[in-house]
């Protein structure tokens, strides 16, 4: 049966909130299958604006069954606040289903996460300071504590004592932090454990059942492509497998028994944090100055770029097709929902990227080595805009003024993807499908 992982295509932000809100309804399943607070996903709800950060954007609809898979790494207090949030607001979390094997966020890897950007001082990731990156690397040193461990009181304790024999001796002699008692972790995180056991499930199994019901999933990707603890900017990046891939390991649903990959491409490129970015309009306060720095305080301002989890203004650039053909391929995308699109409706030329140039090199594709990225000089299309067009209330393509539909296919035509899904305001109802099927 057909499932279909949604990804961000970029840096993150490019609007995975309201598609994965828009097509929820088409399936039966939402799973989220990495990351973890980090993400911020904007969905409109009644005429309120609502954040989440952990449940599956999935849980406004009462069909689908939201899942936080087992590549998740989750913080209890969060997820309890979020919940409560959602329920204030009439949502329902009564369906929500937990993996036994997702990762908790302890204190400690708040603590990690904060101290080891202060050391990184001007080299910091500029991380969300979650304790993500942390509780990934306790995963992967298999001293982590899973949702599962919290069921008996005794195993808990064991696992517990066993992290803080390693963990502490870093918070003390590596960073000169306070340490923790075992008794303190405990009083702190195993009253959550009513909550995980309220809502814990063998999801594996379960997703794999309904797939063979002929039932379907949607998985909901979070951060995006160039976010990638593999195939992003490292060491700029999240600690997880943001791409489409980390759907199969974050789930334990087969990758044969994924059908389609959905790409979001906000129609300029945003980043938050620190790294390379090619097409970045720097802002006055970065050191840029003239045309450039107007023309990425324009997207900033006309696009509301300001990070939900973080509230950091976001770096903002021109569509960089170079990173889109990327994403094309290590993702496999099979369509493109291109989001705000409206945004670009205030200028009169947009650029688009089409190759870089480093050393007197062209590179059409994504350079292998990271310095020639840092280095590259975007190589530029131009193409004419529709400034002063309002199109937030076109609902099909051939509504859109031409200069609108060349832009989108010219985005078509760099990927060698269609673009099936078209954004253009924030709304479920502000949005134009062009050929999308789940199916
Ligand atoms: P996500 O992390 O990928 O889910 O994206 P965010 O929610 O962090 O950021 C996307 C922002 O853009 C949110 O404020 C959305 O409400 C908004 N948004 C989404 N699609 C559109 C669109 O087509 N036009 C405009 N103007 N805003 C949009
Ligand atoms: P959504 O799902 C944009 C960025 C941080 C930082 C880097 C590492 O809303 O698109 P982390 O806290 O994950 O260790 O930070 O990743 N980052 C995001 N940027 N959108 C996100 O999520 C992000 N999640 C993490 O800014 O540069
Ligand atoms: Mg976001």
């Amino acid at each position: 049966m057909p499932s279909t992982v949604l990804i961000g295509a970029q840096w993150g932000d490019e609007g995975k909130g309201k598609i994965t809100d828009l097509i929820a309804g088409e399936y039966d399943y939402v799973v989220r299958y990495q990351g973890g607070n980090n993400a911020g996903h904007t969905v409109i709800h009644g005429d309120k604006k609502l954040a989440l950060h952990l449940i599956p954007s999935g849980v406004m609809y009462e069909n689908a069954v939201p899942v936080i898979g087992n590549g998740v790494v989750i913080d209890p207090g969060v997820l309890v606040k979020e919940m409560a949030m959602l329920e204030a607001e009439g949502v329902s979390c009564s369906r929500l289903l937990i993996s036994c094997d997702a990762h908790i966020i302890m204190p400690y890897h708040k603590d990690l996460d904060g101290a080891s950007e202060k050391r990184l001082g001007k080299n910091q990731i500029g991380t969300t300071k979650r304790g993500i990156g942390p509780c990934y690397q306790d995963k992967m040193a298999r001293r982590g504590i899973r949702v599962q461990d919290l069921l008996d009181e005794k195993v808990f304790r064991m696992k517990v004592e066993a992290a803080l024999s390693q963990v502490n001796p870093i918070l003390e002699k590596v960073y000169g932090l306070h340490t923790y008692t075992v008794e303190e972790i405990i009083e702190e995180i195993a009253p959550y454990s009513s909550i995980f056991r309220q809502h814990m499930a063998e999801t594996t199994q379960l997703l794999n059942d309904a797939l063979r019901e002929g039932k379907n999933i949607l998985f909901e990707g979070a951060q995006g492509t160039l976010l990638d603890i593999d195939h992003g900017t490292y060491p700029f990046v999240t600690s997880s497998s943001c791409c489409a891939g980390g759907a199969a390991t974050g789930t334990g649903v087969g990758p044969t028994k994924i059908t389609k990959v959905l790409g979001i491409q906000k129609a300029y490129v945003t980043r938050v944090g620190s790294g390379p970015f090619p097409t970045e309009l720097r802002f006055p306060e970065d050191g840029g100055e003239g045309e450039e720095a107007a023309a990425g305080e324009l997207l900033c301002s006309v696009g509301h770029e300001y990070g939900v989890t973080t509230g950091r203004k976001r770096r903002c650039g021109w569509f960089d097709a170079v990173i889109a053909r990327y994403a094309a391929e290590v993702n496999g995308i099979t369509d493109i929902a291109l989001t705000k699109l409206d945004v670009l409706s205030e200028f009169d030329t947009l650029k688009v990227c089409v190759a870089y140039e480093c050393d007197g090199k062209r590179y059409d594709y994504f350079p292998m080595q990271q310095s020639v990225l840092y280095h590259s000089k975007p190589i530029y299309e131009e193409l004419p805009g529709w400034k002063g067009v309002d199109i937030t209330g076109c609902t099909s393509f051939e509504e859109l003024p031409e200069n609108a539909q060349r832009y989108i296919e010219y985005i078509e035509e760099l990927t060698g993807v269609p673009c099936s899904i078209i954004s253009v305001a924030p709304d479920r109802d502000q949005t134009i499908f062009r050929g999308w099927s789940s199916k």
